[in-house]
């Protein structure tokens, strides 16, 4: 494991976007794992402006994103699909139809699940997975729990989740309980996992994550340990505990 411990948000941003700049300079079709929360967004601010000003080139990149809300369509302001085109899509050379965000609306949700983790394997897997971390120690949606899922679920989301997500909503009530999330299995088959936390409410979680020489469902996160090619970019904040 690889540990870079970066003064501010910006440079944890510049951090991991130098990384995925490269990877992505290495292989043209390279597919990525995509996380949404507040702390990728300065990852791939950085990512439109090598874009723009480098000419980094998207269009044969192939994405893979981590998790959405059951019951939210792409075009609801809150669904993970409607905040990866703000924040990404629409400002690079990207073909949408390359771009994967599981679908909320799915009928039937059992079947769909797993027909994602179908994709993500014939499309050669995925190369890099940039992730964040809940308070909880969650990765995608997957919560705190005795028992996890190796490929991708339905998942019942935590009251802390929906609390700390409840900022981006207009109301508590109307978080979403449940998500379709990737499971443990289909984030560790990533080959290179990036893993980012920026910010004191992430202190504690991360003191406990590199503390503690243990892996525990019971933070979901410390599985990554097992991993062989995992990277965690923290800022001062975030590391302060
Ligand atoms: C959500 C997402 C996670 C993300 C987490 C942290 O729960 N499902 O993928 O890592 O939020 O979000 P933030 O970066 O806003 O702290």
């Amino acid at each position: 494991m690889k540990l870079f411990i970066e003064k501010d948000y910006d440079a944890l941003s510049k951090r991991a976007a130098s990384i995925l700049i490269e990877e992505i300079s290495k292989k043209e079709d390279i597919i990525l794992g995509l996380a949404t929360g507040s702390t990728p967004i300065g990852t791939y601010k950085e990512l439109i402006r090598a874009h723009k000003e480098d000419g980094l080139d998207f269009s044969k990149v192939k994405t893979f994103n981590l998790d959405e809300y059951i019951g939210l369509d792409g075009s609801h302001p809150n669904s993970y699909r409607y905040f990866m085109d703000e924040h990404l899509f629409n400002h690079i050379n990207i073909d949408k139809s390359n771009t994967h965000v599981p679908d909320g609306k799915a009928e039937d949700l059992e079947a769909y699940c797993k027909e994602y983790d179908r994709l993500i394997e014939e499309s050669g897997g995925i190369d890099v997975q940039i992730l964040g971390i809940g308070s909880n120690g969650h990765i995608a949606f997957n919560e705190p729990a005795e028992e996890l899922s190796l490929g991708t679920t339905v998942v019942r989301l935590k009251e802390s989740t929906i609390r700390d997500n409840a900022r981006f909503f207009n109301s508590i009530e109307e978080v979403p309980k449940t998500a379709i999330s990737m499971g443990i299995g289909s984030i560790m088959k990533a080959r290179k996992i990036i893993l980012l936390a920026s910010g004191k409410n992430k202190a504690e979680i991360m003191a406990k994550l590199l503390k503690n020489d243990v892996v525990t469902t019971q933070i979901p996160a410390s599985l990554l340990k097992l991993h062989h090619d995992v990277t965690i970019i923290v800022d001062e904040d975030a590391y302060s505990e």
